[in-house]
């Protein structure tokens, strides 16, 4: 036996003590420290009234029509004389050009209609692109024009720039409650022109109607919504385009991915210089001197479709959840009243295009790396959400400004950046709820 044995024993003995009265401290703290509510288990609840959704999203122009011209009829509400100068703008709208009447000797497409098809949107990119529609934008680091390229890569005509191709690589990802999911992030290459260093962007045609109302919103309303420095401190900032008016001077811009472009007018005329590279003079020879500003009317004048099933129970708790997750914080359920511009129809219209047509960073997966006016690689105009449920009545169906989402679940999938909490909000809803946003976008 050692001397100090008992000594020992009872060093052991405290140490016992000491050991089981932390456990229990600790087990007292776990029970009275606040943990919150168990937030990722629980499920949300809709505590949201259903925004009130107005049945002639486009006003006046609105058309009930929601088969595969949806997209192609003129402004309901336009009298005679004006009918007559969309008939006028359709001609060159829907003509597939030839070099003998102006067609580039480089072009995208043949025509308008090339790549939206029946005024939605063009094929999403597969394989090879030439004549689906999708184009890959070019610059330099700041977005100035490639000394090469020009702008975008040309990639039909006899003296096309080289071939563009994308292939996707699927990514898989899940639901908090477990349910599985697949995105697909394109890989652009292009084939016959040397294209490294250059920034790059691949840009699907978006669908084209409504134009005209959306250029008919105040650009103080515009400015009233944007927050650029997040002053509410809401996570989404937003914030507007720069671009140039059609008088020169400079302007709110609000066409394409990027708003890059300030009016239906400038992006009909960089349609049929950059896409068609088209001879002006030879095109007038044909069409009259006004072919321009006739296109452009017509492109201003199309009716956007109405929602349907409005007064569905599912669609009413589809849209009351699509604000209370936050999507409306950008495309926004309120609706806006048009000033009074040239054309009646489209002037003092109470409408509803589901956007802010600002620009928001969603984030480093959805970005590029070509900056356009002020807007970086990372932000995107808010897409306007009217008619996204037509989509596939023009024949298929991909969103996203490169086409990579394969359906508007995906899209949503796919928002990050200012973005990130609506959409983790979205993902956090049981499969049912989401499938109640899902029913309401189909009815827009
Ligand atoms: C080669 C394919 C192609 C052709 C041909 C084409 N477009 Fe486009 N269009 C696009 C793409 C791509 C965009 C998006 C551009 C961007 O964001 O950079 C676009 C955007 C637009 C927009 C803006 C829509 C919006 O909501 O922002 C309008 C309007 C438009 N095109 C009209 C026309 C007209 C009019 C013609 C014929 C003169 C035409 N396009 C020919 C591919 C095409
Ligand atoms: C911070 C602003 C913002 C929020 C919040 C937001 N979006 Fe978007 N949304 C955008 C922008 C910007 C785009 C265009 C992105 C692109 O093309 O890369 C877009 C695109 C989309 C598209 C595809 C549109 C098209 O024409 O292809 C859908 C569908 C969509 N959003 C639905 C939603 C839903 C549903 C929510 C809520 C869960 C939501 N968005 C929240 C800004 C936002």
């Amino acid at each position: 036996m050692y001397p100090n044995s008992s000594r020992t024993a009872g060093r052991r003995l405290r140490s016992l003590f000491a050991v089981a009265g932390l456990i229990w401290l600790v087990g007292l703290a776990w029970l009275l420290i606040d943990r919150g509510p168990a937030s990722t288990l629980a499920t949300p609840v809709l505590a949201t009234a259903a925004p009130d959704l107005l049945l002639r999203s486009g006003g006046g122009t609105t058309t009930v029509h929601a088969g595969e011209r949806a997209f192609s009829l003129s402004a309901r509400s336009m009298g005679l004389p004006d009918r007559i100068r969309f008939a006028d703008g359709d001609v060159p709208f829907e003509h597939p050009f030839s070099s003998e009447d102006g067609l580039g000797a480089t072009h995208n497409a043949d025509g308008c209609l090339g790549c939206h098809v029946n005024n939605g949107r063009s094929p999403g990119p597969d394989g090879f692109v030439a004549d689906a529609g999708p184009v890959l934008l070019l610059g330099l680091a700041d977005g100035s024009p490639s000394p090469e390229f020009g702008q975008q890569l040309q990639d039909r005509g006899s003296d096309a720039d080289g071939l563009l191709a994308v292939e996707w690589l699927e990514e898989p990802g899940s639901y908090p409650d477990g349910s599985a999911f697949s995105l697909r992030r394109p890989v652009v290459s292009v084939d016959g022109a040397d294209v490294t260093g250059l920034a790059t962007s691949l840009r699907a045609a978006p669908p084209v109607f409504g134009g005209g109302l959306l250029e008919a919103i105040s650009a103080d309303d515009l400015r009233a919504m944007a927050d650029p420095d997040d002053s509410d401190g809401d996570g989404v900032s937003g914030r507007l385009q720069e671009a140039i008016g059609d008088d020169g001077s400079p302007a709110a811009g609000r066409f394409g991915w990027k708003a890059q472009h300030a009016s239906i007018l400038a992006t009909t005329r960089h349609a049929f210089d950059v896409d068609l590279h088209l001879d002006h003079g030879l095109a007038a020879e044909r069409f009259g001197d006004d072919f321009l500003d006739d296109t452009a009317f017509y492109t201003r004048t199309v009716a956007v479709p109405a929602i349907r099933d409005r007064d569905d129970p599912d669609v009413r708790a589809g849209a009351a959840w699509f604000v209370q997750v936050g999507c409306a914080a950008c495309h926004r359920t309120e609706p806006y009243t048009t000033t009074v511009v040239d054309v009646q129809a489209l002037s003092d219209e109470v409408i509803t295009p589901f956007t802010d047509l600002l620009l928001h960073d969603l984030g480093p997966d959805l970005a590029d790396d070509l900056p356009q006016g002020v807007a970086t690689g990372s932000e995107w105009r808010t897409a306007p959400l009217w008619g996204i449920g037509l989509t596939g009545v023009v024949g298929h169906e991909h969103y996203l400004h490169d086409g990579r989402a394969r359906s508007v679940e995906e899209a949503i999938l796919w928002h990050g950046g200012e973005a990130e909490s609506a959409r983790d909000a979205f993902m956090g809803l049981t499969a049912p709820d989401r499938s109640l946003v899902l029913r309401f976008l189909s009815a827009l």
